[in-house]
């Protein structure tokens, strides 16, 4: 089956921006949000990449009006049934995925394939409440979508190879770069940069230095463009949490402990970047202070 319409579920910092990469492709693109709030924000913003683009000449007006109109928005979950794609961009929570599968088991054709874009959620639970667990596959953009390269291809214990060759074209047609994973926690991208930043942490913790000789280990000595605390500041140090809980929960295996220093962290509101004071202090345009 061809692709032509695309349909993506989840208007946040991700979703707006595959929607974005798809329409430029040419897709037709359905963007689905539970909130109109979420869907005015993701055009406004998608509107405002485009613009930036033309101003720096790598893109016609007339090419930037053509891609705003690729793409149409909707509260209606129902709107995506003539989608021949769907990727998930919801909230990183399993239940609130879960639910939505279910959903688009019943809305979407039995042959449509039904990707997650996913960091950590397991692709078997997912797969498990649909009736084409061979359709069911990761498509897990990088943080921004509109200029990372790489799409990590998670697939599933049962995912088909055709699924799977589909998903990696439709990547490659995107003008990404696919990687393969299997379905482990936090796959290939995540359970890496998760691990490093948790080893930061803990010699943070064990006073093996500084913050700032941490991180400038990792920039100078590494070529890191960030380092692993102001990164995991920049991320929120919540979700890092999460992240690690869910490979410590689903390798059972001791050398994913998370830090007891970034638990305290968390419990005292301290998130990083977005509440003004994670590891670093921010300001209120999130410039850092200290
Ligand atoms: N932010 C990142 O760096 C990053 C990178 C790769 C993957 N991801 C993954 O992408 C997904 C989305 O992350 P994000 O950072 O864009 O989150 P976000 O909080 O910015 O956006 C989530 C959006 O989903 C909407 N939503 C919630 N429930 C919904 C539902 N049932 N139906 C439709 N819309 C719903 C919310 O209103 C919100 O607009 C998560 O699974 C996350 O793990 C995030």
């Amino acid at each position: 089956m061809e692709i032509k319409t695309f349909a993506v579920i989840g208007a946040g910092q991700m979703g707006t921006g595959i929607a974005q990469v798809a329409a430029s492709k040419g897709y037709t693109v359905v963007l689905n949000s539970t909130k109109d709030v979420s869907l005015e924000k993701a055009m406004h913003n998608i509107v405002l990449g485009l613009e930036k683009s033309v101003e720096k000449g790598k893109l016609s007006p007339e090419e930037k009006d053509k891609i705003v109109k690729k793409i149409m928005v909707t509260t209606r979950l129902g709107d995506i049934a003539p989608a021949d794609f769907v990727v998930e961009s919801v909230v990183e929570d399993e239940r609130v995925k879960i639910n939505l599968f279910r959903q688009l088991e019943e809305i979407c054709r039995p042959e449509v394939i039904l990707a997650t874009n996913t960091s950590s959620v397991s692709l078997a639970k997912l797969a498990k409440v649909t009736n084409r667990s061979d359709k069911v596959i990761g498509m897990h953009f990088m943080y921004p979508p509109v200029q990372m390269k790489l799409v990590e291809i998670i697939r599933g214990l049962v995912t088909s190879d055709e699924t799977f060759h589909i998903v990696k074209q439709l990547a490659i047609n995107l003008g990404k770069t696919p990687i393969e994973s299997k379905d482990l926690p936090c796959f290939i991208t995540s359970r890496v940069i998760q691990t490093m930043i948790n080893e930061a942490i803990y010699c943070l913790y064990e006073g093996v230095s500084v913050k700032e000789d941490i991180d400038t280990a990792l920039k100078l000595g590494m070529n890191h463009p960030m380092g692993p605390l102001e990164l995991a500041d920049f991320i929120g140090l919540d979700v890092v949490l999460s992240m690690q809980q869910s490979m410590y929960e689903g390798f059972k295996d001791a050398k994913y402990r998370p830090c007891p220093l970034l638990t305290k962290y968390v419990e005292s509101g301290f998130l990083g970047r977005k509440t003004g004071r994670g590891f670093y202090q921010y300001d209120e345009k999130g410039e850092k202070i200290y």
